[in-house]
């Protein structure tokens, strides 16, 4: 299916950049992934997954979408108990449906038996807890008539070339690039201050895409992304965009999924602002079958990964086709939450610790530089001692976090038997780990 794509003159380094100076102190917020797709409960890919047909999808989740338990001030509430600070909410997903009052579409919340705009309570319910908002869009969209259908992905990628040649017939991808357009000018412009956009995805194909093709995938030129993206810098210039337009230069964060970095992400070998993202169990919708679960403990070795390399977590939570995080989720937000209420410090205004200082075994080191003070996160508890190299004429005092008791230095008996290294500080430790997901030592430098 060929059509005309346009391009326009475009620099991006002529356009402003977001800023991140908030989004790299508080490092932890919370994405919700809410759509049609929750009463499938089997991940938000669904329609994809079975080829389920757009008509079929509407008749079995359109038709009988009702969130007659969704009250957002409890998932604001939940979200601000675990420490997150800001939200990402997925506005509008592959399936293509809205939850705004779009003008753009009748495919949208309103349509349904809940009957409003189901955005518009929610960006506000956290905005009342202090939680900044972000929106998720989907670049991708099943639903749209003027979405040119490929042979990757979508519910009818496995049609015969010729069968999707007639479906594709009369589809004009310039006005689905218009229709993004249109949308993301109703999401800018009539919610308030929206810190977040987060465009997801673009899957490049062979050369066809560049001829204006996309059948075979789609990029930026199927997206029209130097106008979107134009667009937004336009109405938000602050706005912090990631990196999924296929833009090069047009993106404030890089964002690696279900999956930890090893190091500070780079981009062209400088270090770049960057957020994983992760899930509870495997799939961003609801899914109720899924037996994946992760523990606390290790969702808050998730958080702290993050930080200790520099970049921030935006953990996901699926809500139910009622509009309820379900009884799972909310045991794993109170978990992160009991943490954070006594370990925050390590997370807020933290980065990763300055190179000369080496990391312990077992440990993630995170460091705030305005107050000069470094943490040690435990992650398997020795027996008796902690080694701590380069740092003995460096530090001021020591604590555990959780309960701000001293840490003293090892005794000389004990030390005698051991080789130590000349500037390394011994600490004792309690023979018992404090009973907290991960325990942290507080190091106030001089
Ligand atoms: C992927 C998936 C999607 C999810 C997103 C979150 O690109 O397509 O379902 O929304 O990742 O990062």
């Amino acid at each position: 299916m060929a059509t005309k794509t346009k391009s326009i003159p475009f620099d991006a380094a002529k356009l402003p950049k977001g800023k991140t100076n908030w989004f790299t102190h508080d490092r932890f917020g919370m994405f919700i992934h809410w759509g049609l797709y929750a009463q499938a409960a089997r991940h938000e890919w669904v329609m994809n997954n079975e080829s389920i047909p757009v008509e079929e999808y509407e008749r079995r989740y359109f038709k009988r979408f009702d969130p007659d338990l969704y009250n957002p001030e409890i998932w604001a509430a939940a979200a601000a108990h675990a420490g997150m600070k800001y939200f990402v909410v997925t506005s509008k997903h592959h399936e293509g449906f809205c939850l705004w009052d779009s003008k753009q579409t009748d495919y949208k919340a309103p349509n349904t038996s809940a009957r409003r705009d189901l955005l518009k309570p929610m960006v506000k319910a956290f905005r009342d807890h202090g939680i900044r908002a972000g929106l998720y869009y989907s670049l991708i969209d099943w639903h749209h008539p003027h979405f040119v259908i490929d042979n990757k992905i979508g519910p009818y990628r496995g049609l015969s070339d010729a069968d999707r040649a007639a479906m594709n017939k009369g589809r004009r991808m310039e006005l689905y690039a218009e229709y993004m357009r249109n949308q993301v000018t109703e999401l800018l412009t009539q919610y308030g201050d929206i810190d977040v956009l987060w465009f997801d995805f673009s899957y490049p194909p062979s050369e066809a895409d560049k001829q204006g093709d996309f059948t075979e995938g789609k990029s930026r030129l199927a997206w029209e992304s130097e106008k979107l993206y134009s667009l937004v810098r336009k109405l938000r210039p602050d706005i912090i965009v990631d990196d999924r337009l296929d833009l090069p230069g047009a993106w404030d964060i890089k964002t690696p999924e279900q999956c930890q970095p090893r190091e500070w992400v780079t981009f062209e070998g400088q270090k770049v602002t960057w957020e994983a993202c992760q899930t509870f169990s495997g799939s961003w919708g609801y899914h109720r079958d899924e037996s994946s679960w992760r523990s606390v403990d290790e969702l808050v070795r998730t958080l702290i990964d993050c930080v200790s390399k520099g970049g921030n977590l935006l953990m996901n939570v699926g809500p139910t086709g009622r509009g309820e995080f379900d009884a799972r989720a909310l045991d794993r937000l109170q978990g992160i939450g009991n943490w954070m209420k006594r370990h925050s410090r390590s997370i807020y205004g933290c980065t990763a610790a300055p190179a000369d200082i080496p990391t312990p075994e077992h440990c993630r080191l995170t460091w705030n530089p305005k107050t000069k003070r470094l943490y040690v996160h435990i992650f398997a508890w020795p027996f008796g001692h902690l080694h701590l190299d380069n740092l003995a004429d460096k530090v001021d005092y020591a604590q555990l976090l959780n309960d701000a008791s001293e840490l003293r230095p090892m005794g000389g008996w004990h030390l005698n038997q051991i080789t130590n290294k000349a500037n390394t500080l011994s600490l004792s430790l309690p023979a018992q780990k404090p009973d907290v997901a991960v325990p942290v030592i507080e190091l106030f430098l001089k």
